[in-house]
């Protein structure tokens, strides 16, 4: 059932337990791995993915998307790996975007082959490239929308109407937008995944993943994720519980900081392209305006130099950290060349877009004029 309440109360109190015996306002943690199996609750096990504190999570984020059911898994790729394995078989085929997260590519590319399931990477861009893609055995589109690091989009509603026309299960990784800024299920998708150790944890200190959807492809998903074992236990489901509570409040004030970093290094001095869906020059700001309900937190730029402009440029921040990941409140900055790129040669970068002065923000919940002020000096020492 929909929950009607707003992002911001379904962060607070969706899911949440609070505690009856002692009357307090928290879910309990509970840290019991074994449960008893004569009473009414039954084949409760933490690997089974049925525990209170697992359950308390997976209702708040299925409350934020949409979605009839959930599993709370290790990290991302363990819900990558839960959907993709859960739901394909030898013989069958995929379609994917070409802008997915590296270690998305790497799976597909590493593992599929060996068990007989073989894919297509398309056109993120173009929703026909998707329907081009599509073969008699496709089983699956898959998508990551915006992509990273250049924010490029992909129509939601179109390649998950096509993939609905030909029966087929559309999938989508949700991890830029959050489910604050992107409602996927909304427009037609099967599954959202996330990798939850960005935005929903929020504050670079947790690893888990979640796979939302229809309670139908949630049951077929769970019996492969029970055999593989990638469950969290109560400790860390309670973290990510009080993490939540704070998700819509985190985002929305990193969008906003996002926006007024993305118009300021518009016009800065020394800056090249920025990539940003809420700018009016992203080739695609409508198509962000039509499917997403903030523009997001994640930001590419480009300096004007080289590979040395951007080793001084880090080397000069004083505020901004740079470091991998993203989604935390502080803001980070990793230069895409030398992070999730580095594994391409130099013309598959160049034939990718990624320059060596290209950088990604994820931008945090700071002052946002803090954060323009420091890359301001980063670039005035140059
Ligand atoms: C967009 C995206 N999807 C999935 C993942 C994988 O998530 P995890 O590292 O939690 O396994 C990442 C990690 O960086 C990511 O950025």
């Amino acid at each position: 059932m929909k929950d009607s309440k707003s992002p911001a109360t379904i962060c607070v109190h969706s899911g949440t337990q609070p505690d009856k015996d002692i009357s307090g306002v928290n879910t309990p943690i509970h840290t019991s791995s074994a449960f008893g199996y004569r009473g009414a609750m039954g084949n409760q096990y933490p690997r089974y993915f049925n525990t209170p504190n697992q359950k308390v999570v997976v209702q708040k984020l299925c409350a934020l998307e949409g979605a009839e059911d959930g599993l709370l898994l290790s990290s991302g790729m363990a819900a990558i790996t839960a959907i993709i394995f859960g739901l394909l078989k030898q013989g069958d085929h995929l379609v994917l975007s070409k802008e997915i997260y590296g270690g998305t590519y790497h799976f597909i590319t590493t593992e599929l082959p060996r068990f007989g399931i073989s894919y297509t990477f398309t056109d993120t861009t173009a929703a026909e490239s998707f329907a081009a893609a599509i073969k008699e055995n496709t089983r699956m589109v898959y998508l990551e929308t915006p992509s990273n690091p250049l924010l490029k989009l992909t129509d939601i509603e179109k390649v998950s109407k096509l993939a609905r026309e030909k029966g087929i299960i559309s999938a989508i990784d949700n991890t830029f937008a959050s489910p604050i800024n992107q409602k996927p299920l909304d427009f037609g998708i099967d599954l959202v995944m996330h990798s939850g150790t960005k935005y929903l944890g929020g504050h670079s200190d947790l690893i888990f993943g979640a796979v939302a959807g229809s309670r139908e492809l949630v049951d077929r998903i769970r019996p492969h994720a029970i055999n593989m074992g990638g469950n969290l236990n109560a400790e860390t489901c309670a973290l990510i519980e009080r993490s939540m509570k704070t998700l819509s409040l985190r985002v929305e004030r990193q969008t906003q900081n996002a926006q007024k970093i993305a118009e300021y290094l518009e016009k800065a001095p020394g800056i090249g392209k920025v990539y940003y869906p809420g700018l009016k020059s992203h080739p695609q700001h409508e198509l962000a305006q039509k499917q997403m309900l903030g523009f997001g937190a994640m930001l590419s730029f480009e300096l004007e130099g080289d590979a040395d402009t951007t080793e001084r440029f880090l080397d000069r921040l004083r505020l901004i950290f740079p470091a991998l990941s993203l989604g935390g409140v502080e803001t980070l900055i990793s230069a895409s060349a030398k992070t999730s790129h580095v594994k391409m040669s130099a013309e598959e970068r160049a034939a990718a877009g990624i320059s060596d002065t290209l950088l990604r923000l994820s931008v945090g919940i700071e002052e946002a004029d803090d954060i323009i002020a420091d890359i301001r000096q980063a670039m005035e020492l140059k």
